[in-house]
């Protein structure tokens, strides 16, 4: 049986004042009431903010990027050992805004995926495709790519210490909800893809849905058999929403 787990992609808001409101909303919840791990992604800045609220409580902390490189002269990059320094237990590769926006490529995210199993974090591995991908019909052709790449580098049994989150890039922030039978289509493909490599990996392999989860939908998408989670950026920004989708799971 997998445990759900919401995880909440903060992006590239907060400040100290409106992060120790959310913080302490989160902190305060009454866990025992859940059946999903939580776990937030600050900005690097804030991680010493978020582990010193999150301290003894069961919210894990998470980076939303990571180098692929150990230390050295790579001005401005964070690598996976200092994420652990922190006390960060997740780290986002892949994500479709650093794809899109950062040049993030196949090869460069199974860099990073492994430079974070390297430091002992477990990374948390976002496929997905846009709109013309999927009006095209290659979804499962883009997915799969996305994930060959990190299996080509790391091997299957990497997957067993990570997450993938499957994020359909057209529903991200839009509003437009990937219906949770087209989530469950996809989730069912990738577990199957997994399944060929390694039949108990894929039973225990948590894959997360993200793009536009709410209080209003996360019920439904989280029954779904192979939705394991969600992954979940505007509505992680509002304590009530992320724990509504919370208690959904
Ligand atoms: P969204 O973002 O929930 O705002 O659509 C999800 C994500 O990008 O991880």
């Amino acid at each position: 049986m997998r445990t759900k787990l919401v995880a909440g992609n903060w992006k590239m808001n907060g400040s100290l004042a409106s992060n120790a409101h959310l913080l302490a909303a989160l902190s305060n919840t009454v866990f025992a009431t859940l059946n999903a791990q939580l776990a937030v992604c600050v900005p690097y800045p804030y991680l010493s903010q978020a582990a010193a609220v999150l301290a003894g409580t069961p919210v894990l902390l998470g980076a939303q990027d990571v180098s692929e490189h150990a230390k050295g002269a790579f001005t401005g990059e964070v690598s996976a050992a200092m994420l652990a320094d922190f006390g960060c237990r997740y780290v986002l590769v892949g994500h479709s805004e650093r794809r899109s926006f950062y040049g993030d490529t196949n090869e460069s995210v199974a860099l990073k995926f492994a430079a974070a199993q390297v430091a002992g974090l477990t990374p948390i591995l976002c496929v997905g495709e846009t709109l013309a991908e999927r009006e095209a019909g290659v979804t499962m052709q883009v997915v799969s790519s996305q994930l060959d790449a990190v299996l080509a580098k790391s091997g299957v049994a990497a997957l067993s210490t990570a997450v993938v989150a499957y994020e359909p890039v057209w529903a991200i922030g839009t509003g437009r909800t990937a219906s949770p039978g087209q989530a469950q289509e996809v989730h069912a493909q990738i577990r199957a893809r997994i399944e060929q490599a390694d039949p108990t990996v894929a039973a225990n392999l948590q894959i997360l849905y993200g793009g536009s989860m709410k209080p209003d939908n996360a019920a439904e998408l989280l029954r779904q058999k192979d939705i394991d989670g969600g992954l979940i950026g505007g509505a992680s920004l509002v304590a009530e929403d992320f724990l509504a989708i919370a208690k959904a799971a």
